[in-house]
């Protein structure tokens, strides 16, 4: 089964060096054996629109409001990222977990308000230090699933995506370990099997994200259970980034 490479740009480059960047890393991955999604800063969506129309290249935001229109100034909609051809959008990042203090409803929210418009998910769970030192990871990523997906239905899972990321090897350096990893994989398609049934576990694609790099990538896909990887700041070298492609 191929496997799925996710780039987060974050609020990295600016529109120019996306397209510098895009000249660079898209005759790289022509014949990439892996499907490839850029997560991109709103404000690059329409030129990833133009420039990936006929590439195997996916894209789509690191967010979307959890409003659907209306007087919500700064906001973007979920329709407004689907308008400008994006299929994918990362929910519930811990960074904006963390900073705007986003609750689990409120990504259960955005999730069913992407998935209205028919964006793929990539809804991001995963445990802080503390959590991880008191032995909680599986109860925490348990009530992240519990809630994010609350009301969905079984065949509405084929457009989501989850992201392990532990928030302690976010942009630290720090990788999880491949048994951390193997593990919190398990409980993830356990609370899947709980929640949905066996099949909907089996079929969950589920990425891991968080300090992957080129010396570091390749054993993380061979953990058993991943099926890609959601990559930060490697991602922003088109040369490495085409590598891990
Ligand atoms: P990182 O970020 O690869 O820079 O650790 C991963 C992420 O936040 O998705």
């Amino acid at each position: 089964m191929k496997k799925l490479i996710v780039g987060n740009f974050k609020m990295n480059t600016t529109v120019k060096e996306f397209a510098v960047y895009l000249d660079k890393f898209l005759p790289k991955v022509k014949d990439s054996k892996s499907d490839v999604v850029l997560c991109l800063p709103y404000t690059h969506l329409m030129l990833a629109s133009q420039k990936l129309v006929s590439t195997e290249v996916n894209f789509g935001s690191q967010n979307i409001s959890i409003d659907t229109s209306g007087a919500h100034t700064g906001e973007v909609s979920a329709n407004m990222v689907k308008d400008l051809g994006a299929t994918y959008t990362i929910i519930g990042h811990s960074e904006i977990r963390k900073r705007f203090k986003e609750t689990n409803e409120q990504v259960n929210q955005k999730i069913i308000n992407a998935l209205g418009v028919n964006l793929k998910v990539i809804l991001c769970i995963g445990e802080t230090k503390t959590e991880k030192n008191a032995n909680k990871t599986a109860a925490v990523l348990k009530k992240q699933i519990d809630i994010a997906l609350k009301g969905l239905y079984e065949n509405e899972l084929k457009n989501i995506i989850i992201a392990y990321e532990p928030c302690w090897a976010i942009g630290t350096g720090n990788v999880a370990s491949s048994k951390d990893i193997e593990n919190a994989v398990k409980t993830i398609r356990k609370v899947i099997e709980e929640d949905f049934s066996e099949k909907a576990a089996e079929k969950m694609l589920v990425l891991y994200g968080g300090s992957t790099k080129l010396e570091n990538f390749n054993s993380i896909l061979k953990v058993k259970g991943v099926n890609g990887l959601l990559v930060g700041g490697a991602c922003l070298d088109a040369d490495v980034f085409a590598k891990m492609v």
